[in-house]
């Protein structure tokens, strides 16, 4: 086992010092947010993630965690330092690295000792020879440190899970020496099944990118195939099932809907187009799953107004889920986002219900109502828009709802209420390239 600092400790940062100290690994996780720093030592999380605050507490409690904001101090303990800093999208999708160049400094005038210098940020394909330049620079000695590129693949609300249970773990190096302290810290994974894959420097940070645009085209071509399932009367879901037996295909990531959202997705395909470009390629298939992601949140906004018959002006709509997906606080791109633009835009009136996503919402939406309770929050409106599939949603009370609401319309963008129910009980409804019943 190792001596860890983990430096930035966001979602990414968060969940891989927890991990890495439940591995047995000892962890200090940095950041240069004090407060941040402050809150999780008295015990408070900064994020919503299923799992991670008794993870957390746990390994306090063992002495295998602990949390500073002197981030050159814990440098110099350790003998593995991961660079876990955001790499938010800049300008025309370039990506913003002054956080990680930050970081590499730091980590450049405190090698007091031999380390493996590690990279789990998302980067731009070359970064991790950038970084070798810019530590060599610094450092008289090479031998100091060793560089290695391990990517990450955390979902938001499973992030945990994904974590302690990988499907792959990624060592982008060619030192052995520096192979070998990385398998050592993942240890505990591959007692019985061996998720460690090496790789070159480029080809890991190739990996989380091709992983993720991939993931994401799946998900524009399954919606874009609902779209001409609606208009020629086939039915997604069945679509989808029969696709997915087909073991190349798999039926993961084949879920229509209101279109991807999330921190990671929107800014990966952006950020691969712009190195594509950078280097006089084309990337049209990438280029095509952000132009339909894009034209699939407006379309949800279009769909409920039909379901108006055109016009919207002064009706009440309940949007129900403001996360971009269940499990999370997380609104960053979240469709919600472009479908009360939409209600607005057109004269609507919103009420917005989250499980645990109001609060993030109401910093981008000040003036619209947010309600604790679902069924006060779909009270006397004249229709509902469900965007997030919280599992809360499935079981909803249908009876009730028709009973409490003006109007009967709702459009489900999520495909998680029962068609057969909502004819019966009167509903005009709408869904994603679903056989209406
Ligand atoms: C993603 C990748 O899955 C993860 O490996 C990477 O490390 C970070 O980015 P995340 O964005 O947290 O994770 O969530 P994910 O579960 O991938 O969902 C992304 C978006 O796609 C969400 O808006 C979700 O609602 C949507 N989605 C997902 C679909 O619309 N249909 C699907 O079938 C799956």
């Amino acid at each position: 086992m190792k001596k860890i600092t983990i430096i930035g400790t966001g979602y990414v940062g968060l969940v891989t010092g927890a991990g890495l100290s439940e591995f047995g690994n000892r962890v200090i996780c940095t950041d240069i947010d004090k407060n941040k720093i402050e809150k999780l030592n008295s015990g408070i999380i900064p994020i919503y993630e299923p799992g991670l605050e008794e993870i957390i507490k746990r390994n306090i409690s063992d002495n295998r965690l602990l949390f500073s904001s002197n981030i050159e101090d814990a440098i110099m303990q350790s003998e593995v330092v991961i660079i876990a800093v955001g790499t938010p999208m800049g300008a025309n999708g370039a990506t913003d690295m002054s956080f990680v160049h930050s970081a590499v400094e730091t980590i450049s005038i405190n090698l007091n000792s031999y380390k493996v210098v590690c990279t789990k940020s998302t980067v731009p394909i070359g970064t991790g020879k950038e970084i070798i330049s810019q530590i060599s620079k610094k450092v008289k000695n090479n031998n100091l440190f060793d560089y290695v590129s391990n990517p990450e693949f955390l979902r938001e609300g499973s992030a945990v899970k994904d974590f302690l249970w990988p499907d792959r773990v990624v060592i982008g190096t060619d030192n052995q020496n520096a192979y070998q302290i990385m398998c050592d810290i993942y240890r505990p994974l591959y007692i019985n099944k061996n998720p460690m894959t090496q790789t070159s420097i480029e080809t890991a940070e190739m990996i989380k990118y091709a992983s993720n645009s991939f993931l994401a085209l799946k998900i524009s071509y399954i919606n874009e195939i609902a779209n001409l399932c609606e208009a020629l009367g086939a039915d997604v879901h069945d679509v989808a099932n029969a696709m997915g037996q087909d073991g190349r295909i798999s039926e993961k990531f084949l879920h229509p809907g209101p279109g991807f959202g999330g921190s990671c997705f929107p800014k990966d395909l952006e950020a691969l187009l712009y190195i594509s470009k950078n280097k006089s390629l084309s990337m049209e298939t990438v280029n095509a799953a952000i132009i339909v992601n894009k034209n699939q949140k407006k379309r949800m906004a279009n769909k409920l107004i039909n379901l108006f018959d055109g016009n919207i002006n002064n009706r009440k709509i309940a949007v129900l889920g403001l996360a971009f997906k269940a499990n999370t606080d997380d609104v960053r791109e979240s469709p919600a986002i472009d479908i009360i633009k939409g209600i607005l835009g057109n004269g609507g009136i919103v009420n917005a219900y989250d499980p645990i996503a109001n609060n993030e919402m109401s910093k981008i939406f000040h003036d619209i109502e947010y309600f604790d309770n679902i069924y006060d929050s779909v009270k006397n409106v004249d229709g509902i828009v469900i965007i997030t599939e919280w599992n809360e949603f499935r079981s909803l009370d249908l009876q009730k709802i028709k009973k409490i609401m003006k109007g009967n319309i709702i459009l489900d963008t999520r495909n998680i209420l029962d068609m057969d129910e909502l004819s019966s009980l009167g509903f005009v409804y709408d869904n994603i390239g679903r056989i209406k019943k």
